[in-house]
């Protein structure tokens, strides 16, 4: 059994994260480390996992584990492990953007690798450490892959997404307060949304001569779990040759589906799945991205990834069922 240790325990991904491993074949959960819940039993924060375990919250870290998951905030993680000697062997597995940008892919003698499968898998296989993507950068990175595996990226991408208020965690904000939420609907950070340095990141890494623009609206939709996504771009290629060349790159990705059929976000909330909706529009490609935030977004990808290290299938513990209706 793969022995595991998650931190941040009290938090959305985390709880994710938790159900996941309690029903995994292969691994045993060894410790939840929570700074503000130590002592209190897990259920006290994740009261669906009743019945499911008798785990409770810790302050301190058990140093015989294979894999440690930090389910914390921007900049907790790189703290974390200045605090905490976490032994070298041990897999880290950041949900954070703490380690996702290559300049900042160190820390110590570790070496982050960019958790995302459907782009790095051979590499991931080989990780001590790896950074697992955001949300919608998971979203769009997916979307546009395919065309910059091919150097077709030749114009601006023009990006529109709304996601669920799970992606802004768990602490209480003025638009993830229900009498903002509820009937609501708003865009933010419009052109300069956090996630958009790691999708260049993987564009260019793809395609090096890509320099146009990602222009990203993000919106804030008045539901709680999921993430929807457009964008398009100019491209000769027929709808044809598109779906053959999205349905090629995703040949063996085991969660990443291509259709030309009508797409609805519930078909992605509570699996891990990406779903890809092509359509063509005069010599605009137009794709459509849906997924889990908390699953393929987070919690999800980061088993995926685990998977992918201990040499295990890499859907073990992630074949969700989806709720849809
Ligand atoms: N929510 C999503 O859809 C999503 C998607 C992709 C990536 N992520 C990333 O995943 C991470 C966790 O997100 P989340 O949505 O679960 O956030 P969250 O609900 O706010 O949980 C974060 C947890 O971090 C812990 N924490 C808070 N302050 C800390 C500190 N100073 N030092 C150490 N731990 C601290 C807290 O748990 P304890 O009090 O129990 O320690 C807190 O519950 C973030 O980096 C986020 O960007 C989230």
């Amino acid at each position: 059994m793969i022995k595991a240790g998650i931190v941040g325990g009290s938090g959305y991904a985390a709880g994710e994260l938790i159900r996941l491993l309690l029903f995994h074949p292969k691994v045993e959960i060894k410790f939840i480390f929570s700074s503000s819940m130590s002592g209190s039993p897990a259920t006290e924060a994740h009261p669906d996992l009743i019945g499911d375990t008798n785990l409770h919250f810790s302050s301190s870290l058990e140093k015989d584990i294979d894999v440690l998951f930090l389910c914390t905030g921007h900049g907790q993680s790189r703290n974390f492990l200045n605090e905490h000697s976490i032994p070298k062997d041990v897999t880290v597995i950041d949900l954070s953007r703490d380690f996702r940008l290559s300049e900042s892919s160190s820390f110590e003698q570790r070496s982050f690798v960019y958790g995302l499968p459907e782009l790095h898998s051979n590499a991931i296989k080989k990780a001590g450490s790896i950074a697992n993507p955001g949300c919608y950068a998971t979203a769009i990175q997916l979307a546009l892959l395919p065309l910059a595996s091919e150097k077709l990226l030749k114009s601006d991408v023009h990006v529109h997404g709304i996601t669920g208020s799970t992606g802004a965690g768990k602490s209480l904000s003025e638009t993830t307060h229900f009498s903002w939420r509820h009937a609501n609907i708003s865009h933010y950070k419009a052109f300069q949304h956090q996630h958009l340095d790691e999708i260049e990141q993987s564009l260019t890494g793809l395609q090096p001569s890509f320099s146009s623009s990602i222009n990203f609206i993000p919106m804030r939709g008045n539901f709680t779990r999921g993430i929807f996504t457009t964008a398009y771009c100019h491209c000769d290629l027929t709808i044809e040759k598109a779906v053959d060349l999205y349905r090629d790159y995703y040949l063996d990705a085991p969660f990443t589906h291509v259709t030309t059929n009508e797409v609805e976000l519930k078909q992605a909330v509570g699996s891990n799945k990406c779903i890809l909706k092509l359509e063509k529009h005069g010599n605009k490609l137009l794709i459509t991205s849906i997924i889990d935030n908390l699953l393929k977004g987070a919690s999800g990808q980061a088993v995926q990834n685990m998977n992918l290290i201990f040499g295990l299938d890499e859907a073990s513990g992630i074949q969700l069922k989806t709720n849809r209706f």
